[in-house]
This record gives structure tokens, sequence and C-alpha cells, in this order.
């Protein structure tokens, strides 16, 4: 996928601090989402964990020292800085931080920082006083600006015994970084507001009426817009994921909370992305007490909610771009395309529910893109972190059309 980091060139570059053993899952990571991977590593890196280690899960010849007695091996440093696409350093000692901001070579791994032209990820790990020395601090700032970015370390107990700033953040969420780094930002300036998962109407104060949605779809595009440069908010119904960690999360139960929650944010959005699966009814009246069993037969009355993608269609300017989503089991064709025209949106999402790698708790899913223009668009079956990607390249070329027009 074009926002991965499946066949882009990654040198990990490992410094010799204690967290150096997590370098070995973060390789695995890298290696798993099929990157080409080298490991560029200090001498002092090999006391904490062998170069064997990065060799085998690489399945390549480590870099340590800059004289490798290999001819092939010669000017290493300067052919891995040209063939790279990205370079993360994890750990980042207080040493090495200090020799990339110095402008220092006097081994492999700070001789080849010198010669790198692609995004940089730095990731300090080291004993908190260390990490708050103000030499550390100075040198961290000096390396924001050359461009590289420095992932803040997770405060927390640290193998040293102190307590505080300095630890290394976890090998997903680093690798997140990276894949963060990588992906064009062509959401910059845009607000995009995002709903998901969904929602609960009481009947009485320990049952609700709800339905199977997960919110993963609605997650991974939050996510990938937030990774896209926009500012996100993300409008959840009841769910068990964590928000990504760079979107503003509302956590709402009911239709009506969702309803107030979209209503008094729409107005500052430029996208409006509606995936949560918002019950259509709820029960006339909700009981304060529990329902008890006593009686033979219950007779629940529900009544309408209100259909807020109908009323955000309505109430949308002509610039704001808004998505709705439809989960059919059958005649997919004929419901999204009348949703699409009564409720007044740019584009839907067809979504067949009753097949396994499509709809509401699988990790992948399986499309249809229909747009205001009357084109089509079948997406066939991808992880749902991907889809919301390629949801956001069409909505993104349809924007640029839009500010093209209006400029005119
Ligand atoms: C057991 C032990 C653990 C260490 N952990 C760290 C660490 O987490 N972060 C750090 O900046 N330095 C740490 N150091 C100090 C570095 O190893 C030392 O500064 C070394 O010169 C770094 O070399 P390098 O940057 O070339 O790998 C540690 C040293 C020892 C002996």
């Amino acid at each position: 996928m074009r926002y991965g980091i499946q066949g882009k060139h990654i040198v990990l570059g490992v410094s010799g601090g204690i967290a150096a053993y997590k370098s070995a899952e973060l390789l695995r990571l890298m290696v798993k989402q099929e990157a080409l991977v080298r490991v560029m590593m200090t001498e002092n890196a090999g006391r904490f964990v062998g170069p064997m280690t990065f060799e085998a899960l690489s399945n390549q010849r480590v870099c340590q020292t800059l004289f490798e007695s290999s001819d092939e091996a010669a000017v290493q440093h300067i052919y891995w800085a040209q063939e790279a696409d990205a370079v993360v350093i994890a750990p980042a000692t207080a040493n090495i931080i200090g020799k990339v901001a110095g402008g220092i070579a006097d081994d492999a791994l700070s001789t080849f920082m010198l010669a790198v032209t692609c995004p940089v990820l730095i990731c300090p790990a080291m004993n908190t006083h260390m990490y708050e020395n103000p030499a550390v601090q100075r040198n961290l700032e000096t390396l924001k600006t050359y461009g590289h970015a420095i992932l803040t370390p997770e405060a927390g107990e640290l193998a040293c015994g102190t307590t505080g700033p300095g630890r290394l953040p976890d090998p997903p969420f680093i690798l997140d970084t990276l894949r963060t780094l990588l992906t064009p930002k062509d959401f910059t300036g845009r607000n995009v507001l995002v709903t998901a998962g969904p929602t609960r109407e009481a009947l009485d104060p320990v049952r609700f009426i709800t339905n199977p949605s997960t919110g993963k779809m609605g997650y991974a595009i939050a996510r990938a817009a937030a990774m896209r440069g926009a500012r996100v908010t993300l409008v959840s119904g009841p769910t068990t994921l964590a928000p990504p960690h760079d979107v503003t999360p509302i956590r709402v139960t009911n239709a009506a909370e969702m309803a107030d929650a979209v209503l008094a944010l729409m107005d500052d959005q430029h996208v409006i992305i509606k995936t949560a699966a918002v019950s259509d009814f709820r029960p006339a009246h909700i009981s304060d007490l529990k329902v008890k069993k006593q009686e033979a037969q219950l007779d629940l009355r529900l009544e309408r909610t209100q259909d807020i993608l109908k009323t955000v269609g309505e109430r949308k300017k002509k610039e704001q771009f808004l998505v709705g989503f439809a989960a059919e089991t059958h005649d997919l064709d004929t419901y999204a395309t009348r949703k699409l025209e009564t409720k007044h949106l740019d584009m839907i999402v067809g979504n067949l529910v009753n097949t396994p790698d499509s709809g509401f708790s699988a990790d992948t899913n399986r499309a249809v893109f229909y747009f205001r223009d009357g084109t089509r668009e079948a997406v066939d079956v991808m992880p749902k972190a991907d889809m919301g990607h390629v949801l956001l390249d069409r909505i993104a070329v349809r924007l640029q059309r839009e500010t093209a027009s209006l400029d005119k």
C-alpha cells in the first residue's frame, strides 16, 4: 500500500541503551509489514543485543563498524544513506543524540547520519536525569532544527530504578509514528469529523437496544485522516477501541447525544464522515426502574430517533464534503444510491454486511463508493486501515476540484 512501509528501504539505527532489546521487536514488526530493513548499530549497542539477532530478523548483514572487511561494505554508510526512504534510531542514546546534533562522525552510525537526506525519527531513551539534562535537551532542539522528528519518551519506572520520562515507547507505537512520518500530509489545514461505533438506546437502567458495530472502520478513517495532517474529531458511540492518539475524541452513548455533538461541531468541518451505526429507533418510554420479568409478554413501543445524516445533509454548506455509509444485506446499489440522493450526500460507502470479510466486526472491508456525480467504484477487500486511506484519496481529489472551481 502507498501509505504503509511495504517495500520501503528503512535503516534502523540501534545505539547502546538498555532499551536496545525493544529494537529487535521493532525490526520484526517492520519486516512483517514487508519493509526492507537494514540495521546499523553502534559498537556499544552490541553489548546489549548481538548483531546476530538483527541479522537473523532482517535477513541482512548488520553494519556495525565503518571499516568493514569486505569491499562491498567499504562505503556502506554512503550507499545505505542514499537508498533509505526513512531512518529510525531506536533507542537513541544521549551519546548518539549529541553526536548527530554536533555533526560528529566517529563511527558507522554517526557517519551515516551525516549522509542521510530522507526523513529521520529519533527515539531517545535514557535515565530521567540524563534526559532532562540541559545538554541533551539542547541537542534534541538542535535535531528538530535539522528537520528530524523526535519521539517523546514515555514517563514511568525506568530500568535504572528512577521514575520519570525516559522510557522508549513500545515498538507498535514507534512503528505507527514512523508510518505517520512517511504519510503525505494532504489534509493539512482541514477539519475532519468522523462518527463511529453503535449507539445504545436505553429501555431501563440495565437494558438497551444496540447493534453489532465495533467502530473499527470509523476509527481507521479518523487515524488515517490524522496521519495525513487533518485536525480530526471522532464522535464515538460505546466501543472497546482506544481512540487514536492524535484525534480529539468525544464519547456519546445514544443517538440524541450523537446528534447534539455532530450538529454542534458541523459548521467548523471541511469533511464529515458518518460511519456510526446510529439506531433508527429508541424506546418511547424509558423505565426509571428495572423492568421485572413477571409479565408474560412485554410490548415495546419504539419511536424514531433524529436522522442525523439527513439533517447534516440539509444544513451543510456547498464546500463541505459529506460522506455517509450504508450497511445493507441486499440490493446495495438501490439502497445506497437512494440514500445518497435523499440525504444530500457527496459520497456514500456501501457495504454488504452479511459476508465474513466486510461489515461490522471484520478487520477488512469490501465496499462500493458512490459519488454525487453518478460515478461508482467497487473497492476490493482490504484492511480497514487501508480502506480509510483509499476513501481519503477519493475525497482529497474532490476537495481539490472544489477548491479549484471556487477559486475561479
Ligand atoms: C547498563 C547500561 C545501560 C545504559 N543505558 C543507557 C540508556 O538507556 N540510554 C543512554 O543514553 N545511555 C545508556 N547507557 C550509556 C551508554 O551505553 C554510553 O553513553 C555509550 O557511550 C553509548 O554509546 P553509543 O551511543 O555509541 O551506543 C548505558 C550504559 C550501561 C552500562
